[in-house]
């Protein structure tokens, strides 16, 4: 026990019988990680400490930057489009990740985006666990750790997740101090996942709305998380997000300039250093299915900071908590004698429900491979 500690932390025990109420507790608080840090939390609980991680750190010195894919006129030149669609299959298959510039998302939507979210998690705590729920049914769900039950340890952070897309989500159904940019970046957002699915699909060699027509528009759901990352006074022994990889599509990334995110690359960390205006984006576990392991969904983390609050915002394109019976595996255009499928059929429901009762950390494709 460590002395001295504010109301409302929870005690380090590491005693597994232990373990579920104090968990139990923490999750009563529905004031998340930044609940403990407003009460002055000095020391990280147990339920966070998390174990050393294997890879190494990639050195600064390295050459070791993700692609930046600049998309600026890609829908009106077709030599600058071929371009594009070739750094783009480059980029997926060596690297899961890149970047994209002109991405057609005004840079005060991004901006608004982060306030947003800020805004959010920074209102009174009453009014935020008006929120607080783990139905993924809610049309907006609030919580810390959505494995918080099935995680070996925690994360230090909260989120927001709704479903923004094919239908936008009711006004009424979302927090009032971040409503309206919800429903503009939703709007913006949509629009690039159809650009992107259509490069991808052309990265392919498959016809441009390949990826789009395909699953009765599964690829036009998406689901949205907003990140809240308070600052951590021993970043050290903690961690911002587990290592994963996404169960989606793609994911559309928005990072402040914080800093912090990761990709196992090679065997090594490799930091997603944060560029102004620039979205992530990354290839998730149903991509890799679909494209039978051509393009790859790289594991990734967010390490905790000392300085934040930093904030994220992922859409996760292809993702939906609503249950589909639409099956879907490699894409037999992709498939040939020399190249079997190497993965069973799933829905993206099930492989999402699978996703989430392991908890994050847990490589999930492997279950599906056959
Ligand atoms: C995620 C994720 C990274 C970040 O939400 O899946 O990897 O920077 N987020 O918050
Ligand atoms: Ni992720």
């Amino acid at each position: 026990m460590v002395e001295g500690e504010v109301e409302g932390r929870v005690k380090m025990i590491n005693n597994s019988d232990d373990r579920m109420s104090e968990l139990k507790a923490f999750d009563d608080t529905k004031s998340g990680v930044k609940g403990l840090v407003d009460g002055g939390v000095t020391k990280i609980p147990a339920l966070f400490q998390h174990p050393l991680d294997k890879f190494p750190n990639a050195s600064k010195t390295e050459h070791t930057m993700i692609p930046v894919i600049d998309l600026e006129g890609v829908a009106k030149d077709p030599i600058t489009r071929q371009q594009v669609v070739s750094r783009i299959k480059e980029a997926s298959e060596t690297w899961g990740f890149f970047q994209v510039l002109n991405h057609g998302i005004p840079e005060s939507v991004l901006e608004e985006m982060k306030e947003g979210i800020r805004r959010f998690f920074e209102q009174d705590i009453e009014v935020k666990k008006q929120v607080y729920t783990r139905d993924d049914m809610k049309p907006f769900v609030y919580n810390s750790n959505f494995d918080l039950y099935s995680s070996p340890a925690l994360n230090w952070r909260d989120s927001f997740s709704c479903q923004l897309a094919p239908e936008p989500p009711k006004p009424q159904d979302l927090p009032e101090v971040c409503r309206d940019i919800l429903l503009e970046y939703g709007t913006n957002v949509t629009k690039l996942g159809i650009t992107l699915f259509e490069l991808f699909s052309e990265s392919l060699n498959l016809h441009s709305n390949y990826l789009r027509d395909m699953e009765l528009g599964i690829t036009e759901q998406i689901r949205c998380a907003g990140h809240y990352y308070p600052p951590c006074p021993e970043p050290e022994l903690a961690i911002g997000t587990t290592k994963h990889s996404d169960a989606s599509f793609l994911t559309v990334l928005l990072q402040d300039h914080i800093g912090g995110l990761q990709i196992l690359h090679n065997d090594k960390w490799i930091d997603v250093r944060p560029v102004p205006g620039t979205l992530v984006v990354n290839i998730g576990d149903l991509l890799q299915l679909i494209t039978n392991d051509r393009f790859k969904s790289v594991q990734h983390r967010v390490l905790a900071n000392l300085i934040g609050p930093r904030v994220s915002f992922a859409c996760f394109m292809g993702s939906s908590v609503k249950p589909s019976s639409k099956l879907f595996g490699p894409i037999k255009e992709l498939l040939s004698e020399d190249s079997p499928p190497k993965y069973k059929e799933t829905t993206a429901a099930e492989y999402v429900a699978y996703f989430c009762a392991k908890g994050l950390g847990i490589p999930v494709l492997e279950h599906f491979r056959i």
